[in-house]
């Protein structure tokens, strides 16, 4: 076998692990779960699971990847030969099968508002026109279906290349980008008649709103913004050379999302309230209220439009990550094996997700569990097999890695003190299954 390809340099890493984290979780998914949740208890609880559970785990994944040096599901056979552990990776690309299949309607969804931005169909409309307009779009099928494509496509193709060509290069310049463009975004939008209303509601928990249920998707956005619990970043890191800090990297993507989800906050809330808009609205919340506080700017529109290009690019990021976690493991390395199979699971995801991309149209009256497809999708990724996938590894680093391995991996390049390690440690092997266990129960009435 060729030897394995690497990150070309240690920025290439954290950009792209970054990348993966820093998508629509962040801009799309926290400001409509905030909003349905009641906003700051919300955010506070988010902001603890984060740091509680998304880091520990986040440098959990980095550790079994590092060490041993393999895709999703054979990192786990290296580790653990002659047992079923390799399961967990097994999982991880089931949930980033049908993650993908939904995130490609919400991509899709970016490339529509893109081009009707771009062809001036976006200039001066009023919030209500542009609510209209936007359910107006995807409901209708034939372009919902359209654009997801064009999403799965752009993944595809870039997947397809392998992972340095691909992922590592347009990152540098991008993600930088999109947090200027956020901070003239927040600034206008705190600074919007009524906006107070909107910080507040963001900023100032009140429990009172808090349910069983509000805890566990505060728990699952915690994951979800990682990517944590899905392998993904057992995979990145396993391309990763041994001189790099996992702790320090684990630290600044951590920093960075919670940061973007403080800006996704900060813009959608202030808006949402100074245009009367409804906080609960659902997966159409950001859609709605983006090209409205956008349409306040100077030079609105070309604002507008270098955000969707940076925002299309972060969940690019983002899905690159979901579809190669699935082709490293079956193409092994192989170059053409992986050109061939990025299509066929790339594909395989996209006619997957047509029933999602029509849930809000043809299909909106087909409800499970009392939810559309889309929602089915999104929630099961997202409060079942995330947490179920993060629970796994927690186990598995206690179980099946030995803990002065684990202090040497951590340490390396990073000069890691034992105290800090000790209490990593105790995180994951106590706190992240008690506390995930714990959520899980409690929302199953059986706690
Ligand atoms: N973290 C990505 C986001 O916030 O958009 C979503 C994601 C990517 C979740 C990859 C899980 C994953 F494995």
């Amino acid at each position: 076998m060729s030897q394995r390809e690497q990150w070309s340099s240690k920025l290439g890493f954290i950009l792209a692990a970054a990348g993966s984290a820093i998508g629509l979780g962040a801009i799309w998914k926290f400001p409509y779960t905030a909003g349905q949740n009641g906003g700051g208890a919300f955010f506070l609880i988010f902001i603890l699971f984060t740091l509680l559970l998304g880091l520990p785990l986040l440098l959990a994944e980095f550790s079994i990847g590092r060490s041993a040096q393999s895709n999703a599901v054979d990192s786990y056979k290296k580790i653990a030969p002659g047992t079923k552990w390799h399961w967990v990776g097994i999982l991880g690309m089931i949930t980033s099968f049908i993650l993908l299949s939904f995130y490609s309607v919400v991509g899709g969804w970016i490339v529509v508002y893109l081009y009707k931005a771009v062809t001036g169909g976006m200039n001066g409309l009023t919030s209500e026109q542009y609510g209209e307009l936007f359910g107006a779009t995807i409901s209708n099928p034939g372009l919902s279906v359209f654009v997801q494509f064009l999403f799965i496509l752009m993944t595809i193709l870039v997947v397809a290349k392998g992972v340095q060509n691909g992922i590592e290069r347009a990152s540098k310049i991008m993600m930088p980008a999109l947090f200027v463009l956020f901070i003239i975004l927040v600034i206008r939008a705190v600074t919007l008649d009524g906006a107070m209303e909107g910080i507040t509601f963001l900023l100032q928990p009140d429990f009172s709103k808090v349910t069983s249920q509000t805890i566990l998707e505060a728990m699952g956005q915690s994951f979800f913004t990682l990517s944590v619990g899905v392998s993904v970043m057992v995979t990145y890191s396993s391309y990763l050379p041994k001189d790099q800090s996992l702790p320090r990297s684990a630290g600044s993507i951590v920093a960075m999302n919670i940061f973007i989800v403080l800006l996704a906050g900060l813009a959608v809330f202030p808006a949402v309230f100074s245009f009367g808009l409804e906080p609960g609205a659902g997966p159409v919340l950001l859609f709605n209220v983006l090209p409205t506080i956008f349409n306040q700017l100077p030079f609105g529109m070309l604002f507008f439009i270098a955000f969707l290009v940076l925002f299309l690019f972060a969940a690019l990021t983002s899905a690159f990550s979901m579809l190669e976690i699935i082709v490293s493991v079956i193409s092994k390395g192989d170059p053409a094996l992986r050109k061939k199979w990025s299509w066929i699971i790339g594909l395989a995801i996209f006619a997957f997700g047509v029933p999602s991309a029509l849930s809000y149209g043809v299909l909106s009256d087909v409800i499970i569990f009392g939810k559309t497809i889309f929602d089915l999708a999104d929630y099961t990724v997202s409060n079942v097999l995330l947490p179920i996938g993060a629970l796994l590894i927690a186990l598995f680093i206690p179980i099946k890695m030995k803990k002065t391995a684990l202090y040497e991996e951590l340490k390396r390049g990073s000069g890691l003190k034992k105290g800090l390690f000790e209490t990593w440690y105790f995180l994951i092997r106590f706190i992240a299954p008690i506390l995930i266990i714990a959520v899980m129960l409690d929302v199953l009435g059986i706690l």
